[in-house]
């Protein structure tokens, strides 16, 4: 497996997978101004095909998870996981001290992930999403490293 930057080659990939794991997903427009700005925009290979890839913003001592997404059939079979460690491990390569998220309360794939990686819930913003029917809930989750 390898981590690797991802750029706008990447993209036609990356799409494909973000639309098939997300219910709005980020448009091509997302990824572009993500890999433009300083955000921190990498991917996870597995014999050299793109299984998942993450985004990450640093913010003084803050590290913000803004994406992390694992295709379809390689999900449940630990890559989350993998990909999250490495979120974790570049996180404190840049010295931050907490990194934080923001997932659909619905979400009980990616909360249990987050929990098993010892993050903790700090806040529940209330009706922060778009929902197929009417607002959803976000919960603010927090490591600190
Ligand atoms: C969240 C996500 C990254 C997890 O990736 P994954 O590769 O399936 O994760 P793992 O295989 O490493 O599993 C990690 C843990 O979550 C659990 N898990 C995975 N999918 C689950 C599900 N649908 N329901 C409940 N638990 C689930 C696994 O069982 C495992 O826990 P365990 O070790 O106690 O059994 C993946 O589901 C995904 O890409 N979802 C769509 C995008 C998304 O929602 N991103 C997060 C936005 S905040």
């Amino acid at each position: 497996m390898q981590f690797r930057d991802f750029k706008e080659i990447d993209l036609n990939a990356i799409e494909l997978i973000e639309s098939e794991v997300h219910t709005y997903p980020w448009t091509r427009g997302n990824f572009l101004d993500s890999i433009k700005s300083s955000h921190k925009c990498f991917m996870m290979k597995l014999n050299n095909e793109i299984i998942g890839y993450a985004v990450i913003m640093f913010v003084l001592d803050e590290c913000h998870v803004l994406n992390i997404s694992i295709k379809k059939s390689m999900q449940k079979k630990g890559y989350g996981s993998d990909l999250l460690k490495e979120v974790i491990r570049r996180a404190g390569l840049a010295h931050s001290k907490t990194i934080y998220l923001e997932v659909r309360s619905s979400n009980h794939a990616a909360i249990h992930l987050y929990d098993k990686h010892g993050f903790n819930e700090m806040s529940v913003r209330k009706d922060y999403y778009r929902a197929k029917e009417g607002r959803e809930n976000a919960v603010l989750m927090g490591l600190v490293i």
